[in-house]
């Protein structure tokens, strides 16, 4: 008799011992994952500029890569198209881009890149390729239709 509860006292130990270690070992991995989901997380990237060494791989890995529509845009072409200044089409302004969206996008394109009277040459992205200027067009329309 004693003999059994003993026994039992024990098992009843061991599992009690199991769930204390169970639930400290699940706490630590909790904060683990939190741990990784936060560096995961960090927004490597907007806080580094391009070009910039101290910033590690994320960033000289972009390098060499095409800009994306939307980079060209808000680097560059928003300066004249998110306000309208000097009568450019607002992004976003679907009464503005009506019109020259009718005069098909590869029209759009060619006037990106070459210019067309207040609108410079790549909207002065010299620096941009055409495709990065066609994509930055898209971006555009795409976004005001
Ligand atoms: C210095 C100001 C300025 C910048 C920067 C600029 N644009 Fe423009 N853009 C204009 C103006 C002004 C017009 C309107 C020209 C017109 O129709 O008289 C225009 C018109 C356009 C049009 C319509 C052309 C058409 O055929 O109707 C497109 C497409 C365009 N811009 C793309 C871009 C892109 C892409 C960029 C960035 C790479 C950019 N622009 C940067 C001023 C600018």
């Amino acid at each position: 008799m004693t003999k059994m509860l003993s026994k039992k006292f024990v098992c009843l130990c061991a599992l009690f011992t199991f769930g204390i270690a169970l639930s400290v070992s699940s706490h630590a991995l909790t904060d683990k994952q939190k741990k990784d989901v936060d560096a995961r997380t960090k927004p490597v990237g907007s806080l580094c500029l391009e070009g910039d060494s101290t910033c590690g791989v994320a960033v000289a890995a972009s390098n060499g890569k095409p800009k994306t529509g939307e980079e060209v845009y808000t680097g560059t072409c928003t300066m004249c198209h998110g306000a309208g200044v000097g009568g450019a089409p607002k992004f976003g302004d679907k009464a503005a881009w009506k019109d020259r969206i009718a005069e098909s996008l590869p029209t759009l394109h060619d006037h990106a890149i070459a210019g067309i009277r207040a609108m410079p040459p790549k909207g002065t992205c010299a620096a941009c390729s055409d495709d990065e200027v066609k994509a930055a067009v898209d971006y555009m329309v795409a976004h005001s239709k």
